[in-house]
């Protein structure tokens, strides 16, 4: 397994271009499975969790090829070439939760569908109850069957539009959302989400849904509003810039003290993160491009990060969008380490997404955990030591820590981290980081500890 080694204490400088949305990008690329015309995707990230739900596609029947442009922006080609298939196996579901995507396309496009139940993962048990309650008021016959989830429409053939309710114990579901509005779009008759997730990210659904001829309304809102149609065809869309990748790095240039400029940032899906920074002393400030093609459009800007010298203490408490979002609570919480004060971070949609504590402590933060709440008081500095990655945004967060410490980090099973951050070690190393991927042969080489 794949080791990061960090020397800490180096100063960023220069750009850094924000890639396309994983969290976009994986219902985008199983709303493929509701056309038989050619699907072209364009900035797909080159993430391992991309690469599995490309094998499910594979296994669901679905060709798929990607070139990338003189810029090395990706396009992928996907087409359905058989409609047969519609068992997402274990196998692929247990390495990658998102495979519940293809649950409400398979099932609305060919009438059933055999979907793993996925398991919980390293930050909480994470049921899928509300994703399956929502299609069931579609009509959809649900059963669960050695272990996996077998659903199937209604004996007409379609699903039937309806009222859905996804609110839960924690607010929306995002990827409950995702598959109950894919699936409305071939239902007959008009579906309305209530309690729908209000993430950008179901906005650029519905937009690649509305360009392949279905008729959403309200994306972005609490209530989406699906008129069925009887097919959907091919489209060509651009998934929108990753606003975690984003946050992450912001907080990569205000940990080092440093300046950095990043591109292709969805500033208008960030303000939450971006009100946190400004509060902490971190400065944003939006430039306009040359061409100011990326200036007009609020999901696509260029921004410079900068960061004054003492960091201030917050409060933050984790919530749908448009609240600050639960992926960035783990970069905060190492960004608040160094910050002159206390700070609070209360986690209200994974209770248990705190795993990266214990590894911060070990670089010498001062983290007290009460329940869903995390008291942290700033400490002087961080110091190099060997940690453990557990989850994505848990590594993001101690791949922080460690630019910022005293010192060299190694951070074990890195794996994590490429799930979700494409060549991460290579983009923050271009910008002055010094990161190296090793093996633990060379780990062990270098005399440093590996697991
Ligand atoms: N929940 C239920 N029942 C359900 C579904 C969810 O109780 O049927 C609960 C969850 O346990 C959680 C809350 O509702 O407490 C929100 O979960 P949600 O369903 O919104 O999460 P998700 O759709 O499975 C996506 C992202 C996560 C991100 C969450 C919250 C993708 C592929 N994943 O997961 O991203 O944390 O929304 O914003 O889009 C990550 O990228 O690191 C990541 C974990």
């Amino acid at each position: 397994m794949d080791v990061f080694v960090i020397e800490g204490g180096r100063k960023l400088s220069g750009t850094l271009r924000i890639n396309g949305s994983k969290n976009a990008a994986l219902p985008l690329l199983a709303a493929s499975l509701l056309t038989d015309d050619p699907v072209i995707l364009r900035d797909v990230p080159d993430l391992s969790d991309i690469r599995n739900m490309y094998r499910l596609l594979a296994e669901l029947g679905v060709e798929s090829n990607t070139e990338y442009d003189d810029q090395g922006i990706s396009k992928a080609s996907l087409k359905v070439v058989d409609n047969s298939e519609f068992h997402a196996r274990y196998d692929i579901v247990r390495t990658m939760r998102a495979s519940i995507c293809v649950l409400g396309p398979v099932l609305a496009k060919r009438g059933k569908a055999r979907v793993s139940m996925p398991g919980g993962c390293a930050i909480g048990q994470r049921p899928v109850d509300l994703h399956l309650r929502g299609l069931e008021a579609l009509g959809a016959t649900i059963t669960l069957e050695g272990g996996d989830i077998v659903a199937r429409v209604p004996q007409s053939g379609r699903l039937i539009g309806d009222m859905v309710f996804l609110g839960g114990p924690f607010g929306s579901t995002v990827l409950g959302t995702a598959n109950v509005m894919s699936a409305a779009t071939l239902a007959v008759g008009t579906t309305i989400i209530e309690c729908a997730a209000c993430e950008p990210e179901i906005v650029d659904l519905a937009n690649m849904l509305n360009g392949m001829g279905a008729k959403i309304t309200g994306a972005g809102s609490p209530r989406i509003v699906i008129e069925g149609v009887e097919s959907l065809g091919g489209v060509d869309h651009t998934i929108m810039p990753d606003r975690i990748e984003a946050g992450t790095f912001m907080c990569a240039a205000a940990i080092t003290k440093s300046d950095l400029t990043l591109e292709n940032c969805p500033l208008d899906a960030m303000m939450s993160a971006t009100d946190r920074l400004e509060a902490i002393g971190v400065h944003i400030d939006p430039v306009d491009h040359p061409d100011r093609v990326f200036a007009e459009d609020p999901l696509r800007r260029i921004c410079k990060v900068s960061c004054s010298e003492t960091l201030k203490p917050v409060q933050i408490t984790t919530q749908p969008h448009p609240g600050f979002p639960t992926d960035l609570q783990a970069q905060f919480m190492s960004l608040l380490c160094l910050a002159e004060g206390n700070s609070v971070i209360t986690e209200k949609i994974f209770p248990e997404r705190f795993l990266h504590v214990a590894e911060l402590t070990r670089m010498g933060a001062n983290i007290h955990r009460h329940g869903t709440t995390a008291v942290i008081s700033g400490v002087n500095k961080l110091t190099g030591a060997p940690v453990m990655a557990s989850d994505l945004r848990a590594s993001a967060s101690l791949v922080l820590a460690a630019m910022a410490a005293e010192g060299t980090t190694v951070i074990n099973r890195v794996y994590h981290i490429d799930r979700g951050y494409e060549k991460l070690e290579d983009r923050l190393s271009e910008v002055g980081a010094s990161i190296q991927r090793a093996n633990e042969e060379e780990v062990a080489a270098m005399g440093l500890m590996c697991e």
